[in-house]
C-alpha cells in the first residue's frame, strides 16, 4: 500500500472516532453529524469507538459526553470538527497531544473567505504532528461498508424537528466511489444516486484541500478492491503533473469520470467566489484529460449516466450501436444523441435483417414493425417478440453494443421482456442500456426494474448514449493501453 493510501485510510476504516462540536440541538450540523454516526453504531455497522466531546453536554443522543478531547478515555484515529473556525487550532492541538492520525474539518471561514491566516495555522499544527486534514469547509465522508457518515444534511431534519431525526437517504453499498470538491453538490450526488439505483462505495467531500486534495484520495481509491469507477466532480486541480501520473495509472485498471466545472468564463469567475480557485484554462484540461485516459462528462446527467454505466456493463469493442425500441420518435431521438456523442448507429446486416424479416413474416413480431436501426416494433409489442427481436440483433456481428428503448405504455407488455433482455447481455460480451422516458409512474418502475437486473437505465436518449458511448470510450482507452509498448 502506498504512503498516501496508508495515512488515508483511517478516514474510511478508523478504529476511533470523536466529535467535537457534537451538540444536543437538532438544528446544529454538530448535531447532525454525530447522529448519523450514532445511528450507525447502534445498527452495528460503525465498528469504530464513537465519542462525542463539547463542554456544555454531559450526554448526546444516549452517548456520554467527554469535555475535551483529552478526556476521551480511549486513543483517538480520526477526529470531527464541527466547533466555529477560531476554536479549530485550539482542537487540533489537542488532537496533536491525543495523537490522532486525521481530521475531518466540517467548519467553513478560512481561505475560502480570504482567512488564510488561520487556515495556515491548522495546516501547520496538522503537518507538525503528522496528521492528515480533509477541509476545511466540507461534508467529509460517507461510506456504507464501515458507517462513517459525516455527511450533514439530513433532508428532514428541518420539516420534522420535534420528531424522531432522520438522516437524509444515502446510496445502498456498491462499487462507485466519488470525490467531490462541492460539499453541495456531493451530498446532491449521495441523494441522486440513492433514488437512481447507484451503489456507493466510498465518498468523500474535498473543501478547500489545505492538505489532502482530489490527487491524494484518487490515489486512495486506484488500490481501493471496493472501488470500480470513480466520479471527480472538481473546480480546479492544483498539482496538475502529479494528477495526470496518478489519474493515468488509475485509468488503466478502473474508469475515472470528471465533471469538471467552470469551463465557460463566466463559469471560471463564479469558480474564483466559490473556492478562491483559479479554474486555468480549460483546453489544457480537456487535452490533461484526455491523454491520462480521464472520461470527461459536460453535464451532470452525463457524469452519473457515465458512472452508472461502467458500474454495471462490460465495455464496448467498437462504436456501433443498435437501438431496439417501441417508439418511433423516441428512438430518432437516441440516434441523433448517439451520433452528437461519436456513436454510429449503422444499417443492420444484411442476415439480421432477412431474419427479422421473417419473424414478421411468421407473426412472431409485430406486422408494422420497421426494420432498421432503430428497429421499432411499435405498441403491437409482446414481451416474447422484444426477447426475440434482441436475441437477433444481440448477434449481428455489425453491432457493439445495444440501447433498449422500452417505453412502458404498450398493452402487450408486462414486464417479462426485461429479464429476459437481462439474461441475453448476461451471456453477451456487448454492453446493453435502456431507457424509459417518464417520470411519474411506469417509467419509474421500469426503470427500478432494468437497474435491479444489472441492466442501467436512464431518463433520456441523451443518458443512455452518453452511457454507451462512455462504455466505448473506456473500452477504447484499454485497447491502446494493452497496444502501447
Ligand atoms: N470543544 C468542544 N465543543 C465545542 C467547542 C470546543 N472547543 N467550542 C464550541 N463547542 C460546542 C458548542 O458548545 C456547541 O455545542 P452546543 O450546541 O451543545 O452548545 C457546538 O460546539 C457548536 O458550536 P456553536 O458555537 O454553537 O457553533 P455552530 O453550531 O453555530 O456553528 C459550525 C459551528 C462549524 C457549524 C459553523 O461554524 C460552520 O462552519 N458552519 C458552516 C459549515 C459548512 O457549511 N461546512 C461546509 C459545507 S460544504
Amino acid at each position: 500500500m502506498s504512503r498516501i493510501a496508508d495515512e488515508i485510510r483511517p478516514f474510511f476504516e478508523p478504529g476511533s472516532i470523536a466529535v467535537v462540536g457534537a451538540s444536543t440541538n437538532p438544528a446544529k450540523p454538530g448535531y447532525n453529524v454525530f447522529l448519523n454516526l450514532a445511528e450507525n453504531k447502534r445498527k452495528g455497522l460503525l465498528k469504530a469507538e464513537l465519542y462525542p466531546v463539547n463542554p456544555r453536554a454531559k450526554e448526546v443522543l444516549g452517548f456520554k459526553c467527554c469535555p475535551s478531547l483529552k478526556d476521551v478515555p480511549g486513543p483517538v484515529e480520526l477526529v470531527v470538527i464541527v466547533v466555529p473556525a477560531k476554536f479549530v487550532p485550539d482542537v487540533m492541538r489537542e488532537a496533536a497531544r491525543k495523537e490522532a492520525r486525521a481530521a475531518i474539518v466540517i467548519t467553513s471561514g478560512f481561505s475560502e473567505v480570504g482567512n488564510y491566516e488561520l487556515e495556515e495555522e491548522v495546516i501547520k499544527i496538522g503537518r507538525d504532528a503528522g496528521i492528515r486534514i480533509l477541509g476545511p469547509n466540507c461534508v467529509g465522508i460517507f461510506d456504507p461498508y464501515t458507517g462513517v457518515d459525516t455527511v450533514f444534511l439530513p433532508l428532514k431534519k428541518a420539516l420534522e424537528a420535534g420528531e424522531e431525526m432522520i438522516s437524509a437517504p444515502k446510496p445502498p453499498k456498491g462499487r462507485i466511489s466519488m470525490i467531490t470538491q462541492s460539499g453541495a453538490f456531493g451530498v446532491a450526488s449521495l441523494d441522486y444516486m440513492a433514488g437512481h439505483g447507484m451503489g456507493v462505495s466510498r465518498f468523500v467531500s474535498l473543501g478547500n484541500k489545505c492538505d489532502l486534495d482530489e490527487t491524494d484520495f484518487l490515489e486512495f481509491l486506484k488500490e481501493d478492491e471496493r472501488t470500480d469507477v470513480v466520479l471527480l466532480y472538481v473546480e480546479d486541480i492544483r498539482n496538475g503533473r502529479r494528477f495526470m501520473e496518478v489519474a493515468r495509472a488509475t485509468a488503466r485498471s478502473k474508469p475515472v469520470v470528471v465533471l469538471k466545472a467552470g469551463w465557460s468564463s463566466a463559469g471560471a469567475r463564479a469558480v474564483r467566489s466559490h473556492t478562491g480557485a483559479v479554474a486555468g484554462s480549460d483546453e489544457i484540461y480537456d487535452a490533461a484529460f484526455r491523454q491520462c485516459g480521464v472520461l470527461r462528462a459536460r453535464t451532470m446527467e452525463e457524469f452519473f449516466s457515465m458512472g452508472k454505466a461502467l458500474s454495471m456493463q462490460p465495455t464496448a469493442r467498437g462504436p456501433r450501436v443498435a437501438i431496439i425500441t417501441n417508439a418511433g420518435g423516441p428512438g430518432v431521438m437516441t440516434v441523433d444523441a448517439c451520433e452528437a456523442k461519436g456513436l454510429v448507429v449503422p444499417e443492420l446486416s444484411e442476415a439480421t435483417r432477412t431474419r427479422l424479416e421473417e419473424l414478421v413474416r411468421e407473426g412472431k413480431l409485430p406486422p408494422f414493425a420497421s426494420i432498421g436501426n432503430p428497429i421499432d416494433l411499435t405498441v403491437s409489442v409482446t414481451d416474447e417478440m422484444f426477447k426475440l427481436a434482441t436475441e437477433v440483433i444481440m448477434e449481428d456481428p455489425g453491432v457493439d453494443g445495444l440501447i433498449v428503448l422500452g417505453l412502458h405504455h404498450p398493452p402487450g407488455l408486462k414486464g417479462d421482456y426485461i429479464e429476459a433482455i437481462a439474461e441475453l447481455a448476461r451471456r453477451s460480451d456487448k454492453p446493453v442500456v435502456a431507457c424509459d422516458i417518464g417520470g411519474a409512474d411506469m417509467a419509474d418502475y421500469v426503470r427500478k426494474k432494468f437497474d435491479e437486473k444489472g441492466i442501467p437505465a436512464f431518463e433520456s436518449p441523451e443518458g443512455a448514449a452518453a452511457a454507451m458511448w462512455a462504455l466505448y470510450a473506456y473500452g477504447r482507452y484499454l485497447e491502446k493501453v494493452k497496444q502501447a509498448p
